[in-house]
């Protein structure tokens, strides 16, 4: 079978929600993915930062394939050991005093977050403030917390009791906060909105006014978390702690897996009953996600992503004073945009002829995402791509 085939049957029995490149994708190692067709890609946006340890890390591969001799799925109705050693090292790495909620999915991690907030309003409180620009995922709830109304058209009427800020920009979030208001939810580093990163002071004052309001911070580390900035979470470069956080991508290394973590006295509102997810932290994906902390404790990743990251963006720092059609170069970690004035869509396409995987947000923020492992080699072999593909277009 070639790539071809496969977007022929795909046209016929896929639904067509997604934009696809010609590529049906059968093998990968580390930050390295091959078609059917054995072309090698080098892939610095692998499954939109779920592979977050590249592909197939061994840890994981041996403990899902050790697990699946054993016990794949048990009702959240029984105990289940391995939920209960994840909801332990979680809370360790958080270092939220709380507990975990398990389910399938960023939008599941934030749909429950939602809920847990408004039953911690009691009804009384149930609004939530979102920035504007944010990506909360794709469910009715989500859609009406993005704060994009790109996603949003069509699908009226949208959730009520979700307002939009503008992101960073501490008095206007004052201005939204009424009565009714029950949290301020955000994304620390705005990945789908381009890239976006919050600053110090507007995050410690965001939660100095939670403080005084009684209101939640809800911080969304479905993108950002599990070692993606160098930080287990992208708030721990901020001094604060979230009253509730999300989780999803990476945790359980391409396995499907959401959270949401709240501290005790939130979590607690939550009664047997009011929230459910029948898939929620198996033990399969409980023992892949333990592989993948594992393994970034064993193998000292979060300095390597700081390490990693640095590197990565003073090359692309060196591309920026090489090409003035690179207007910024920002983010944290190895989560990294880079913002062209225009061609992005041109930029993007000639990467993926020269066999290097990225993204195109907005179409002008190239999204550059590769695994936690990556090494300096794979980091300079995309760097020269990507100096040919400036080359080429600037010509
Ligand atoms: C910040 C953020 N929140 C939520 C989601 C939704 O996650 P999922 O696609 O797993 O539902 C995404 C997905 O890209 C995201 O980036």
């Amino acid at each position: 079978m070639k790539n071809e085939d496969v977007a022929k049957i795909y046209s016929k029995y896929v639904m067509n929600t997604y934009t696809r490149m010609p590529l049906s994708l059968a093998k990968g190692k580390g930050s390295r993915v091959w078609d059917l067709e054995q072309n090698e890609y080098l892939d610095f946006f692998p499954g939109w930062g779920v592979s977050v340890l590249g592909h197939c890390p061994p840890k994981v591969v041996s403990h899902i394939k050790d697990q699946v001799k054993k016990i794949i799925h048990v009702s959240n109705n029984y105990y289940n050991h391995l939920q209960a050693r994840i909801g332990k090292m979680l809370i360790k790495i958080t270092r939220i005093e709380g507990k975990a909620f398990f389910c399938n999915s960023g939008a599941e991690a934030n749909e429950s977050a939602f809920k847990l907030a408004r039953a911690y309003g009691k009804g009384e409180k149930y609004k939530i403030i979102t920035m504007q620009n944010s990506f909360h995922g794709r469910t009715l709830g989500c859609i009406a917390a993005t704060g994009q109304e790109k996603y949003k058209e069509g699908f009226e009427p949208i959730v009520p009791g979700f307002l939009h800020a503008p992101f960073n920009d501490i008095e206007a979030v004052k201005k939204t906060i009424d009565n009714e208001t029950v949290a301020v939810m955000l994304e620390l580093i705005q990945g789908e909105g381009g890239i976006n990163v919050a600053d110090v002071d507007f995050v410690k004052e965001l939660r100095k006014i939670c403080d005084n309001k009684n209101l939640l911070l809800i911080i969304d580390e479905v993108q950002s978390g599990m070692g993606r900035t160098g930080e287990w979470f992208s708030y721990q470069h901020y001094g604060i702690t979230p009253d509730i956080i999300t989780i999803a991508k990476g945790i359980a290394g391409g396995l499907p897996m959401g959270v949401m973590i709240a501290k005790d006295k939130i979590a607690d509102c939550f009664k047997p009953g009011m929230h459910a997810s029948t898939f929620g932290g198996s033990p399969l994906v409980s023992k892949a996600a333990l592989g993948v902390i594992d393994t970034i404790m064993k193998k000292k990743l979060l300095k390597n992503t700081r390490e990693m990251g640095e590197y990565l963006k003073s090359c692309l720092i060196e591309l920026k004073n090489k090409y003035v059609i690179i207007k910024e170069v920002r983010g944290i970690g190895l989560m990294i945009g880079v913002e062209v004035e225009e061609k992005g869509k041109e930029i993007f396409d000639l990467c993926f002829k020269k066999k290097l995987l990225i993204n195109l947000t907005h179409g002008n923020i190239l999204r550059i995402m590769p695994a936690i492992n990556v090494s300096k080699k794979e980091i300079n072999k995309a760097i020269n791509i990507l100096n040919q593909v400036f080359e080429e277009v600037v010509k």
